[in-house]
């Protein structure tokens, strides 16, 4: 059975995509089988594994029996993954963790890129998922979004929530410039797993994909993925 973990914000544009794609590329690079489901309905997991031009049909076609999971499922940078449908009415919370069951058999991790905010993608996603990551960058707005986005995952029954703290800059954090990393776990009041840095190669990952070396944060999404495997590796950044 996959472990199905949701990757969600509250707030957008922080980061959840870029750490959806960069621990499921440590995943991979540690021989687990990864299924990346996109549960953001304006898409951007295609994007950026560089595999746009290569999707025909998402998770609504599969749901609806338009096309069967071998023609929905994309394969890019050795992730299996699947779109998200323009719209999400008219699926049900049933119907995403009845598909998302079917699928798990062939994977070690289903993981699900939440769209911002807390409505109908997320409600989804989660209930599919049986814990979270949830992404903040350390600054007051991000990290509110943050408890706000971990509390009503927890109303939906996921309540095994974790930290990504992303885009820190150390000097910035000790100057008090961006929150330090006590603060953005006493506000978000979830458990820190990870420090992503601010990476300079991924700021293009929108515009570019993230095909290219990124060695930077790349530490930091294979010890997040071996923390997830369970293993102890220590939290340093300060
Ligand atoms: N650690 C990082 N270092 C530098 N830039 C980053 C980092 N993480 C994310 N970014 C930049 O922030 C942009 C937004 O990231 P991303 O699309 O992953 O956010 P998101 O939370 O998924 O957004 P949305 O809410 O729209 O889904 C990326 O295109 C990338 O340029
Ligand atoms: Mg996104």
């Amino acid at each position: 059975m996959a472990k199905r973990i949701v990757i969600a914000s509250g707030k957008g544009g922080v980061g959840k995509t870029t750490v959806a794609v960069g621990l499921s590329k440590a995943l991979a690079a540690r021989e687990k089988r990864v299924l990346l489901v996109d549960f953001d309905n304006l898409r951007s997991v295609d994007l950026m594994l560089g595999a746009a031009e290569s999707v025909v049909f998402d998770w609504g076609d599969l749901l609806l029996g338009r096309c069967d999971a071998e023609a929905a499922i994309g394969r890019a940078q050795g992730i299996d993954f699947l779109s998200c449908p323009p719209r999400y009415d008219g699926f049900t919370a049933q119907q995403v963790k009845a598909l998302m069951k079917t699928l798990e058999a062939n994977y070690d991790y289903l993981l699900f890129d939440a769209p911002a905010g807390v409505g109908a993608g997320l409600r989804l996603a989660c209930a599919a998922a049986q814990r979270a990551l949830v992404v903040a960058t350390p600054d007051p707005i991000c990290v509110r979004a943050a408890f706000r986005a971990a509390e009503e995952m927890e109303s939906w029954g996921v309540t095994n929530s974790r930290l990504v703290l992303n885009r820190a800059v150390r000097r910035d954090m000790q100057k008090k410039r961006l929150l330090n990393i006590d603060d953005a776990i006493d506000k978000t009041g979830v458990q820190l797993i990870a420090i992503v840095p601010e990476d300079k190669l991924l700021r293009k990952a929108g515009v570019e994909g993230i095909c290219q070396p990124y060695q930077l944060s790349f530490e930091a999404f294979y010890n997040l993925a071996a923390r997830i495997e369970g293993k102890q590796v220590p939290l340093a950044f300060l």
